[in-house]
Protein backbone atom coordinates (compact mmCIF):
# COMPACT_ATOMS: atom_id res chain seq x y z
CA UNK A 1 0.00 0.00 0.00
CA UNK A 2 1.06 3.37 -0.98
CA UNK A 3 2.35 5.39 2.31
CA UNK A 4 -0.15 8.63 2.63
CA UNK A 5 -1.67 10.51 5.31
CA UNK A 6 -5.03 10.08 3.39
CA UNK A 7 -4.43 6.38 4.57
CA UNK A 8 -3.92 6.13 8.08
CA UNK A 9 -3.41 2.21 7.88
CA UNK A 10 -0.69 3.16 5.82
CA UNK A 11 1.02 5.69 8.02
CA UNK A 12 0.10 2.77 11.10
CA UNK A 13 1.77 0.04 8.77
CA UNK A 14 4.76 2.89 8.54
CA UNK A 15 5.16 3.35 12.14
CA UNK A 16 5.02 -0.29 12.95
CA UNK A 17 7.61 -1.52 11.14
CA UNK A 18 10.23 0.98 11.86
CA UNK A 19 8.93 1.44 15.61
CA UNK A 20 12.03 -0.43 17.09
CA UNK A 21 15.07 1.56 15.21
CA UNK A 22 12.29 4.78 15.00
CA UNK A 23 14.30 6.72 17.99
CA UNK A 24 18.06 5.53 16.92
CA UNK A 25 17.45 7.01 13.49
CA UNK A 26 16.09 9.96 14.63
CA UNK A 27 19.18 10.88 16.33
CA UNK A 28 21.51 10.10 13.79
CA UNK A 29 20.06 11.48 11.05
CA UNK A 30 18.84 15.27 12.96
CA UNK A 31 22.31 15.02 13.94
CA UNK A 32 21.32 14.71 17.88
CA UNK A 33 19.62 17.97 16.62
CA UNK A 34 15.83 16.38 17.91
CA UNK A 35 17.12 16.34 21.55
CA UNK A 36 17.99 20.28 21.24
CA UNK A 37 14.23 21.16 19.91
CA UNK A 38 12.64 18.99 22.75
CA UNK A 39 14.34 21.18 25.23
CA UNK A 40 13.46 24.04 23.57
CA UNK A 41 9.90 23.13 23.37
CA UNK A 42 10.29 22.29 27.20
CA UNK A 43 11.35 25.72 27.73
CA UNK A 44 8.41 27.46 25.85
CA UNK A 45 5.94 25.27 28.31
CA UNK A 46 7.82 26.44 31.93
CA UNK A 47 5.63 29.45 31.77
CA UNK A 48 2.55 27.48 31.58
CA UNK A 49 3.17 25.09 34.74
CA UNK A 50 0.90 22.30 33.42
CA UNK A 51 -0.14 19.64 35.73
CA UNK A 52 -2.27 17.55 33.12
CA UNK A 53 -0.61 16.82 29.70
CA UNK A 54 -1.57 15.18 26.58
CA UNK A 55 0.91 14.51 24.38
CA UNK A 56 -0.14 13.30 21.00
CA UNK A 57 1.07 10.93 18.54
CA UNK A 58 3.88 10.74 21.33
CA UNK A 59 5.32 7.65 19.54
CA UNK A 60 8.32 6.33 21.61
CA UNK A 61 7.36 8.94 24.25
CA UNK A 62 10.14 11.28 23.69
CA UNK A 63 8.32 14.81 23.99
CA UNK A 64 6.24 13.41 26.97
CA UNK A 65 9.32 12.01 28.95
CA UNK A 66 11.04 14.96 28.54
CA UNK A 67 7.92 17.06 29.78
CA UNK A 68 7.68 14.48 32.78
CA UNK A 69 10.94 14.81 33.56
CA UNK A 70 11.17 18.75 33.49
CA UNK A 71 7.61 19.34 35.31
CA UNK A 72 7.60 17.88 38.75
CA UNK A 73 4.28 16.43 39.47
CA UNK A 74 2.77 17.05 36.25
CA UNK A 75 0.75 13.98 34.72
CA UNK A 76 1.67 13.43 30.95
CA UNK A 77 -0.69 11.07 29.04
CA UNK A 78 0.84 9.50 26.02
CA UNK A 79 -1.92 8.78 23.13
CA UNK A 80 -0.91 7.32 20.17
CA UNK A 81 -2.75 4.72 17.08
CA UNK A 82 0.25 2.87 16.77
CA UNK A 83 0.75 0.18 19.62
CA UNK A 84 4.59 -1.24 18.41
CA UNK A 85 5.32 2.42 19.24
CA UNK A 86 3.58 2.55 22.31
CA UNK A 87 5.23 -0.33 23.50
CA UNK A 88 8.56 1.34 22.81
CA UNK A 89 6.98 4.39 24.92
CA UNK A 90 6.09 1.34 27.59
CA UNK A 91 9.59 -0.46 27.63
CA UNK A 92 11.41 3.44 28.77
CA UNK A 93 8.73 3.80 31.71
CA UNK A 94 6.25 5.74 30.36
CA UNK A 95 3.35 5.52 32.77
CA UNK A 96 -0.08 6.88 31.16
CA UNK A 97 0.10 5.41 27.55
CA UNK A 98 -3.54 5.18 25.67
CA UNK A 99 -4.10 3.74 22.05
CA UNK A 100 -6.23 5.66 20.09
CA UNK A 101 -6.65 7.77 17.22
CA UNK A 102 -5.56 11.82 17.45
CA UNK A 103 -8.82 12.72 15.25
CA UNK A 104 -11.08 11.42 17.65
CA UNK A 105 -9.67 11.31 21.34
CA UNK A 106 -11.12 9.50 24.24
CA UNK A 107 -11.19 12.08 26.26
CA UNK A 108 -14.16 14.49 27.74
CA UNK A 109 -14.43 17.74 26.70
CA UNK A 110 -11.98 20.15 28.55
CA UNK A 111 -9.82 17.84 30.28
CA UNK A 112 -6.04 18.87 29.79
CA UNK A 113 -4.22 21.84 31.26
CA UNK A 114 -1.30 21.39 27.66
CA UNK A 115 -1.57 18.95 24.43
CA UNK A 116 1.45 18.93 22.93
CA UNK A 117 2.10 16.80 19.29
CA UNK A 118 6.02 16.39 17.69
CA UNK A 119 6.21 15.26 14.47
CA UNK A 120 2.63 13.99 14.24
CA UNK A 121 -0.30 16.87 13.29
CA UNK A 122 1.47 16.28 9.72
CA UNK A 123 1.03 12.67 9.74
CA UNK A 124 -2.98 12.86 10.26
CA UNK A 125 -5.50 12.49 7.66
CA UNK A 126 -6.90 16.02 8.34
CA UNK A 127 -4.76 18.60 10.19
CA UNK A 128 -8.12 20.50 10.94
CA UNK A 129 -9.57 17.54 12.03
CA UNK A 130 -6.42 16.69 14.52
CA UNK A 131 -6.26 20.81 15.16
CA UNK A 132 -9.82 21.06 16.45
CA UNK A 133 -9.64 17.56 18.38
CA UNK A 134 -6.95 19.34 20.51
CA UNK A 135 -9.19 21.93 20.77
CA UNK A 136 -11.99 20.22 22.54
CA UNK A 137 -10.13 18.28 24.66
CA UNK A 138 -8.33 21.09 26.55
CA UNK A 139 -9.35 23.44 29.15
CA UNK A 140 -10.65 27.39 27.64
CA UNK A 141 -7.48 28.93 28.44
CA UNK A 142 -5.46 25.67 28.38
CA UNK A 143 -2.46 25.82 25.61
CA UNK A 144 -0.91 24.11 22.48
CA UNK A 145 2.37 23.17 21.29
CA UNK A 146 3.17 22.08 18.00
CA UNK A 147 6.88 20.69 16.87
CA UNK A 148 7.11 19.19 13.15
CA UNK A 149 9.49 20.10 10.23
CA UNK A 150 9.54 23.02 8.07
CA UNK A 151 10.77 24.65 4.41
CA UNK A 152 13.31 26.66 5.09
CA UNK A 153 12.64 30.60 3.63
CA UNK A 154 15.72 31.29 2.50
CA UNK A 155 16.51 29.93 -0.70
CA UNK A 156 19.88 28.70 -0.84
CA UNK A 157 19.07 26.83 3.23
CA UNK A 158 15.72 25.65 1.16
CA UNK A 159 17.70 24.31 -2.20
CA UNK A 160 20.40 22.90 0.09
CA UNK A 161 17.75 21.00 2.72
CA UNK A 162 15.44 19.30 -0.07
CA UNK A 163 18.45 18.04 -1.99
CA UNK A 164 19.42 16.57 1.37
CA UNK A 165 15.49 15.67 2.09
CA UNK A 166 14.50 14.09 -1.06
CA UNK A 167 18.19 12.68 -2.13
CA UNK A 168 20.23 11.57 0.51
CA UNK A 169 17.97 11.25 3.62
CA UNK A 170 15.86 8.27 1.81
CA UNK A 171 19.40 6.17 0.63
CA UNK A 172 20.98 6.45 4.33
CA UNK A 173 17.77 5.99 6.36
CA UNK A 174 16.51 3.47 4.20
CA UNK A 175 19.58 1.29 4.59
CA UNK A 176 18.99 1.62 8.51
CA UNK A 177 15.46 0.88 8.35
CA UNK A 178 14.88 -1.54 5.29
CA UNK A 179 11.90 1.21 4.41
CA UNK A 180 13.28 3.90 1.82
CA UNK A 181 9.29 4.52 0.83
CA UNK A 182 9.57 5.72 4.59
CA UNK A 183 12.07 8.45 3.87
CA UNK A 184 10.37 9.40 0.95
CA UNK A 185 7.00 9.64 1.99
CA UNK A 186 8.32 11.91 4.71
CA UNK A 187 9.68 14.41 2.46
CA UNK A 188 6.57 14.37 0.16
CA UNK A 189 4.91 15.17 3.48
CA UNK A 190 7.27 17.95 3.99
CA UNK A 191 6.52 20.00 1.43
CA UNK A 192 2.85 19.65 1.87
CA UNK A 193 2.52 20.65 5.31
CA UNK A 194 1.98 24.46 5.95
CA UNK A 195 4.27 26.52 8.30
CA UNK A 196 4.80 29.50 9.70
CA UNK A 197 2.07 32.17 9.69
CA UNK A 198 -0.06 29.86 7.32
CA UNK A 199 0.27 26.80 10.20
CA UNK A 200 -0.48 29.78 12.79
CA UNK A 201 -3.54 30.70 10.77
CA UNK A 202 -4.84 27.27 10.66
CA UNK A 203 -4.13 26.79 14.39
CA UNK A 204 -6.46 30.05 15.29
CA UNK A 205 -8.96 28.41 12.74
CA UNK A 206 -9.10 25.84 14.69
CA UNK A 207 -10.41 27.45 18.26
CA UNK A 208 -7.17 28.75 19.22
CA UNK A 209 -6.11 32.74 19.77
CA UNK A 210 -2.43 33.88 20.25
CA UNK A 211 -0.51 31.64 17.81
CA UNK A 212 3.33 32.25 17.21
CA UNK A 213 5.68 30.62 15.26
CA UNK A 214 9.01 29.67 16.32
CA UNK A 215 11.53 28.76 13.48
CA UNK A 216 14.20 26.21 14.83
CA UNK A 217 17.57 25.00 13.05
CA UNK A 218 17.45 27.34 9.92
CA UNK A 219 13.48 26.82 9.78
CA UNK A 220 13.57 23.07 9.20
CA UNK A 221 12.18 22.82 12.27
CA UNK A 222 9.41 25.01 13.87
CA UNK A 223 7.41 25.05 16.89
CA UNK A 224 4.16 26.43 17.00
CA UNK A 225 2.23 27.60 20.67
CA UNK A 226 -1.48 28.49 21.17
CA UNK A 227 -3.81 29.44 23.49
CA UNK A 228 -7.45 27.79 23.38
CA UNK A 229 -9.71 29.95 23.01
C1 LIG B 1 7.17 10.79 13.53
S1 LIG B 1 6.38 9.95 14.84
C2 LIG B 1 6.53 11.12 16.17
C3 LIG B 1 6.62 10.45 17.51
C4 LIG B 1 6.99 11.37 18.66
N1 LIG B 1 5.96 12.36 18.90
C5 LIG B 1 8.33 12.03 18.46
O1 LIG B 1 8.42 13.24 18.57
O2 LIG B 1 9.31 11.32 18.22
C6 LIG B 1 4.69 10.13 14.39
C7 LIG B 1 3.77 9.39 15.29
O3 LIG B 1 2.43 9.86 15.01
C8 LIG B 1 1.55 8.77 15.14
N2 LIG B 1 0.31 9.13 14.45
C9 LIG B 1 0.16 9.49 13.16
N3 LIG B 1 -1.14 9.75 12.89
C10 LIG B 1 -1.80 9.55 14.06
C11 LIG B 1 -3.16 9.66 14.42
N4 LIG B 1 -4.09 10.01 13.55
N5 LIG B 1 -3.50 9.40 15.70
C12 LIG B 1 -2.56 9.03 16.60
N6 LIG B 1 -1.26 8.89 16.31
C13 LIG B 1 -0.89 9.16 15.05
C14 LIG B 1 2.33 7.61 14.56
O4 LIG B 1 1.82 6.36 14.97
C15 LIG B 1 3.73 7.88 15.10
O5 LIG B 1 3.97 7.22 16.32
Amino acid sequence: MEISKEHPDSVRGLFASIAGRYQTVNHVLSGGLDWYWRAVAVRLMRPWNPGLVLDVATGSGDLASAIGKHFQGCRVVGADFCRPMLEVARRRGLPELVEADGLKLPFPDGTFHAVTVAFGLRNMASWEGGLKEMARVLKPGGHLLVLDFSLPTLPVIRSLYRFYLHRILPIVAGIATGRMDAYEYLGGSIEKFPSGETMSSLIRNCGFTEATAKPLSLGTVSIYTATRA
